[in-house]
């Protein structure tokens, strides 16, 4: 294994006993004792620091995991490649705490904006999210069409919900590649802007060309907060080779019909329309 598989295994391990100290404090530290030898003997020591200072010092490792990721210099599909089995699990628990209500806001926009038996285009679909999305909320679809820069993270869309009708998963560089042929009636995108830059308006134009007239374009965009916990969000982001969006540049997106801050800015619901 070289030094840098080794680098980039130590700071995801950093990020990930960061962040659950940080949510979690002693609650998540506890169930370590059991390991015993000298990990059950420091686990022991940092249970008599009181529950905010083990929270804190949870902060701090994890910025210091982000910053040794990005030291390694990485891919984004390598970051996602080494993340996809983990991603699942992740998002569950980032969705229940961090960003709470992002999740219910999404829902309530495709229920919106998705006609019965209409055609969804989803841009970095990841592990499928949004297929798995439609199902819970029972919303009938004549197709589906997932696409995502990370081999390992379709193959884990694949795995869960390959089986289901009308539905293809494609492997697409949005920044680059085309986007399948087709008319959509919705096109959707969750947690991926961030990874696009500057180059995120050419992506919605080219999204807008597969909408149809009158079809929606659902954006859910990482943003920035004025929470303190910004700049630990902004070192993980940066770790992940992401960045907020910058709000002039999706203000600037055409044909907004709706704007939502969730989760105290941590992110941003942007509904987009085709003019008919
Ligand atoms: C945070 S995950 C979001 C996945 C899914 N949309 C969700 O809500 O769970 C970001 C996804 O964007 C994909 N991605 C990043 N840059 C991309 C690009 N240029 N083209 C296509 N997909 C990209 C990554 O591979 C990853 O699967």
């Amino acid at each position: 294994m070289s030094m840098k598989t080794i680098l980039r295994l130590l700071g995801i391990f950093m990020i990930l006993d960061g962040v659950l100290s940080l949510l979690f404090g002693k609650t998540y530290l506890r169930p370590w004792r059991r390991l015993g030898g000298p990990i059950s003997v420091y686990i022991s020591f940092l249970l008599r620091w009181p529950d905010w200072l083990i929270r804190v010092a949870g902060a701090g490792e994890a910025v210091v995991g982000a910053r040794t990721f990005a030291a390694t210099r990485v891919q984004v599909s390598e970051i996602y490649g080494v993340f996809a089995p983990l991603y699942d699990p992740f998002l569950a628990l980032w969705n229940a705490t961090l960003a709470r209500g992002v999740d219910a806001a999404v829902d309530q926009a495709v229920s919106e904006y998705l006609p019965p038996g209409g055609r969804v285009l989803d841009l970095g679909c990841g592990t499928g999210a949004n297929l798995a999305r439609l199902q819970r909320l029972g919303i009938p679809f004549s197709q589906y069409v997932g696409v995502d820069l990370t081999p390992r993270m379709l193959a884990v869309a694949q795995s869960k919900l390959g089986h289901l009708p009308n539905v293809t998963f494609l492997q697409r560089d949005l920044l680059r590649d085309p986007l399948p042929d087709g008319e959509f009636d919705l096109v959707i995108s969750t947690w991926v802007f961030s990874h696009l830059g500057r180059k995120a308006d050419e992506v919605v134009e080219k999204a807008r060309g597969r909408l149809k007239p009158g079809g929606h374009m659902v954006l859910l965009i990482s943003s920035r907060t004025d929470s303190w916990l910004d700049s630990l969000l902004k070192s993980i982001e940066k770790a992940i080779l992401a960045e907020p969006v910058p709000q002039e540049l999706y203000l600037s997106f055409p044909g907004r019909v709706a704007l939502q801050r969730l989760a105290g800015g941590l992110a941003t619901l942007v509904v987009l329309r085709k003019e008919t």
